[in-house]
């Protein structure tokens, strides 16, 4: 059994094109499966819009799923009431985009690292700045940062503030809807491998939401490639990497900015006038699947 199971998972939206106008479903999520292995990293990418953030708002419950299942340790969570829902949250903890809107602007740094503690109750209030020390010490803060209010430190720094508060009470999962992609490009190598380091450390379990493919290369094991809300690809990275097998993946892979500009092969263009919604995964290669027409036949 994996720590995590997802099945099946549909969200739909309805959109008004006019206050008076007939509201149109968007399934914004479509029918998504996939499980995470207890210490490791599945990469969920895809383009703007492709459904990344609204299908972990269903994971963590921040909105509600259309349809589907998801197994925690075995435990179904959607449906769960309320109460089992705070006691599971402790569990799964979720890292931000922005963290200027995530942190509470008018707590200090340590502050806002310790309340998890202080809330479950765990800890002296000496055990808890140890910890709290700890933490910083693991996203490369300086303990002196400790007292200042997030306006004071700079985006990369409050991002660490993010990650440190998240992993206060040793979550079994992490989930990182784009991380990085708020801060400067010349601080996102940093916090880049803040979370590299900590994956090797802990062992986390980490789902990692990315537009940018590089980022998922650092830091993926295993990658799921999302289009128009459907998981259009996924298997081991090097494999998706090397071997893509869906046009949307090496469209996506063309578009990489290649670190040595003299070698950057042509772009590929995906036409989306060839994407079928109902194409299932189907395996390419040993656990490497593809929703590609082929691999249906
Ligand atoms: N609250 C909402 N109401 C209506 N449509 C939404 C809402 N949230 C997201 N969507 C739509 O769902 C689709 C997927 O959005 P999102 O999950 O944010 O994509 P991504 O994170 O991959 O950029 C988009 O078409 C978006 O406009
Ligand atoms: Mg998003």
């Amino acid at each position: 059994m994996s720590l995590i199971e997802v099945t099946g998972l549909v969200k739909t939206f309805e959109r008004r094109q006019a206050p008076w106008g007939r509201p149109r479903l968007i399934r914004a999520v479509d029918r998504v499966s996939f499980a995470i292995g207890e210490g490791e990293t599945l990469g969920l990418v895809g383009e703007s819009g492709s459904g990344k953030t609204t299908t972990v708002r269903c994971l963590l419950r921040l909105i509600e799923p259309t349809a589907g299942s998801f197994l925690f340790r075995g435990e179904q969570v959607f449906g769960l009431p309320a109460s089992r829902m705070r006691a599971l949250r402790r569990d799964l903890q979720m890292i931000f985009q922005d963290p200027d809107s995530s942190l509470n602007p008018r707590m200090t740094a340590g502050g806002i690292v310790e309340e998890g503690l202080v809330i479950h109750g765990i800890g002296s209030p000496a055990d808890r700045r140890a910890r709290v020390r700890e933490l910083f010490e693991w996203v490369g803060l300086d303990a002196g940062m400790a007292g200042r209010l997030p306006h004071e430190l700079s985006g990369g720094q409050r991002q660490r503030v993010g990650i440190a508060r998240a992993l206060a009470l040793a979550p079994a999962v992490l989930v990182a809807d784009e991380p990085v992609s708020a801060l400067d490009v010349s601080i996102q190598a940093q916090v880049v491998n803040v979370l590299m380091d900590l994956q090797q450390r802990l062992g986390l379990t980490l789902l990692l939401v990315a537009h940018d493919l590089r980022l998922v290369r650092h830091l993926c094991s295993r990658i799921a490639v999302m289009y128009r809300g459907r998981i259009v690809e996924t298997g081991r990275a090097g494999a998706v990497f090397h071997a893509p097998a869906h046009p949307y993946t090496r469209a996506l892979i063309s578009a990489m900015p290649d670190p040595d500009p003299g070698s950057q092969p042509p772009r590929i263009r995906y036409d989306a006038a060839g994407f079928d919604p109902e194409a299932e995964l189907g395996e390419v290669a040993p656990g490497h699947w593809a929703a590609t027409s082929a691999a249906r036949q």
